[in-house]
Order: C-alpha cells, then structure tokens, then sequence
C-alpha cells in the first residue's frame, strides 16, 4: 500500500523550525516521511534526521521516501514519550530541532485491515503500534458501560455519548461486537435521526476517541511535550501540530507554564521561587492552513501549528 499522507502545514513547519544545515532533527511522528524528507533535505549530509514512530508500517515507509535524501537518518520504532532514552541510547548531545504531528495518518486512517476508519469495514483493531495488548474490541466488548460513556463523551466531545455507551452495552450482550460497520451500525441506530443528518459522519466522534483511548493518546503528551522541549538545546526549536481541542489544550498549557513558570502566589510582589521561562513563542497565534491548503487536503482543516524556542 502507498503511504499516501500529504503533510499539514508543510511550508510553515520546515520555515518555521528554520532548519539549520549539519544540524540533528528528530522528529518524533514520523508517519510517511512527509515532513522528515523536507527536514533531511534542508540538513545537507553534514546533518542527522532521527525519526520515531510507533507504528512499524510508518518506519519501513518512511525508510523508503527517505532513501533519497542524503542526510544521515536513524529511525527508530517507538514512543515519543521515550525521546529521552531514545536520545541517551543513540549518544545524541545536541538538539536543534523537533517536530511533533500528533494523531494518525491518512495512510492508518485509509489501510481497510487496521480498523481505524469507520468508511471500511474490518476488525475492531486501531492499535498504532500492533506490540500493544489493548484493541478497540477489547475496550468496546470489555469496558463498563459508565466507562464507555466518559471516553466517547470526553475523547470524542460527543453529545450522545451516554445513550451510544447504552446501545453499545445492549448489541454486546448478544453477540460480542468484533467489527467497524457492527460499531457504526450501533452509533447510527443510538444517535436520533435529525442529528444523524446534521454535521461530520455520526461515527467520526466515536471512533476518535475510542482510537485516543487504545493508544493512550492523551496520557502521555503532556509529559512528552516537555520532555522534547528539554532536550532542545539554546535556540533550538519545537513545532507541535494538533489535530483536536484536547490535543491543542494539553501542548498550550505545557507551552504556557514554560513561558511563565513562577509559583509564587500572585499576592507577591516580586518573583522569590526563582524559576525563569526557558522558551520563547515563535508563533504568537497557532498557525492554521490557508484556503488552497484546506482545497486540497482536507485534514488540515483542525490543524494547529505552534512552535517554540528554547532560551
Ligand atoms: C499525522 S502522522 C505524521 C505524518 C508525518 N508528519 C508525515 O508528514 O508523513 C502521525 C504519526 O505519528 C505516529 N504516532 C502517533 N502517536 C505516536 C506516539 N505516541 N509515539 C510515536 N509515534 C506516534 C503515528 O503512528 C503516525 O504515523
């Protein structure tokens, strides 16, 4: 299968990490290579492309796009919530730069097999990295009902969350629920005719935060997004896309803290903890795609780009 993903925001990201010639890059979702290749391209073969992923198939396609490019490249299949030891393991001691392009691709969300699209029918699966025990079948045939409910409402900011947890729980005491078109089928028959009609597909929502839930999208960003913003090194930068409300909030209050660290109570007049900013913002507004980006692909339409500096 071609890994078909066009990248989001692809002149913003590479202009605004102003890559530096020679300089190592890690970019910590590495998908198809779509930014990567941009980024190997403009280090020159003085520079080092570390690339992490967790999903083996991005790995092997991205080995592939990048086999052109002369920079030296290290990919590696893993977390980006390992950055750290993925850096300590391969001796990195410098860091200009780094990118995070959270969620999925368009080459997991099109695969039929993984199961993450409700627009083909397969196995209830979802599982970025495929090592991972836990499924959506798992979580759809084994959570409590109450459970089900708080995910689809919070991950998928969906109103009928709870009459959906409901329907869910009815279908699997039947007959365990083992496929995508079965899930749809019961998001359709529990949202009410007149908002089935309004808005995205009425599976959209739910099968957003059932994936979020699978590959415990949300648990880890907040710690992951400082964790790239330590180990840049003076003046290197971080660009992180986000494709969804929860995302945006979790990587603008990491940026806000860092920008205003002080704990002291604000009835103080002067700071005593100490505790200096260590980032500046490159971006003083999240950056969205402009009309003929959106025109063209329609992914970027929830994109929002914010870049950072390390002081
Ligand atoms: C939006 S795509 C990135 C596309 C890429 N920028 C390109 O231009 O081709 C997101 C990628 O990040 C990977 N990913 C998501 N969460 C991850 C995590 N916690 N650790 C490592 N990779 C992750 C997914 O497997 C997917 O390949």
């Amino acid at each position: 299968m071609e890994f078909g993903h066009v990248p989001v925001l692809y002149r913003e990201v590479l202009e605004g990490l102003d890559i530096k010639s020679g300089g190592v890059y890690i970019d910590g979702t590495l998908g198809g290579a779509g930014h990567a290749s941009g980024i190997c391209e403009r280090l020159g073969s003085e520079g080092w492309l570390i690339g992490i992923d967790r999903d083996s198939d991005a790995i092997e396609a991205a080995g592939k796009r990048l086999e052109g490019f002369g920079c030296r490249k290290t990919l590696v299949q893993s977390n980006y919530s390992e950055v750290k030891l993925v850096k300590d393991e391969l001796g990195v001691s410098r860091v200009d730069g780094a990118l995070l392009d959270l969620g999925v691709s368009s080459f997991q969300l099109d695969n039929p097999q993984r199961g993450f699209s409700y627009m083909h029918d397969a196995p209830l699966d979802m599982r970025m990295d495929a090592r991972d025990a836990l499924t959506a079948e798992d979580i759809i045939n084994g959570y409590s009902r109450e459970d089900l409910a708080k995910i689809i409402s919070e991950y998928g900011e969906e109103r009928w969350a709870a009459r959906i947890a409901q329907f869910i729980e009815k279908e699997r005491a039947k007959k365990r629920i083992t496929s995508t078109f079965e899930l749809v089928d019961i998001i359709k028959a529990a949202i009410p005719a007149q908002a089935r009609r309004e808005g995205p597909h009425p599976a959209k929502r739910t099968f957003q935060a059932i994936r979020i839930e699978v590959n415990g999208e949300l648990e880890k960003l907040e710690a992951a997004v400082s964790d790239f913003i330590d180990i840049l090194s003076p003046g290197g930068r971080l660009a992180v896309i986000s494709f969804h409300s929860l995302e945006d909030r979790i990587v603008k209050n990491v940026i806000a803290k860092r920008l205003d660290p002080c704990t002291c109570p604000p009835e103080f007049p002067v700071c005593v903890c100490g505790k200096k900013p260590d980032i500046k913002k490159i971006t003083k507004k999240p950056v969205t795609a402009g009309g003929k980006e959106l025109s063209e692909n329609p992914r970027a339409r929830s994109a929002k780009l914010r870049i950072v500096e390390k002081l």
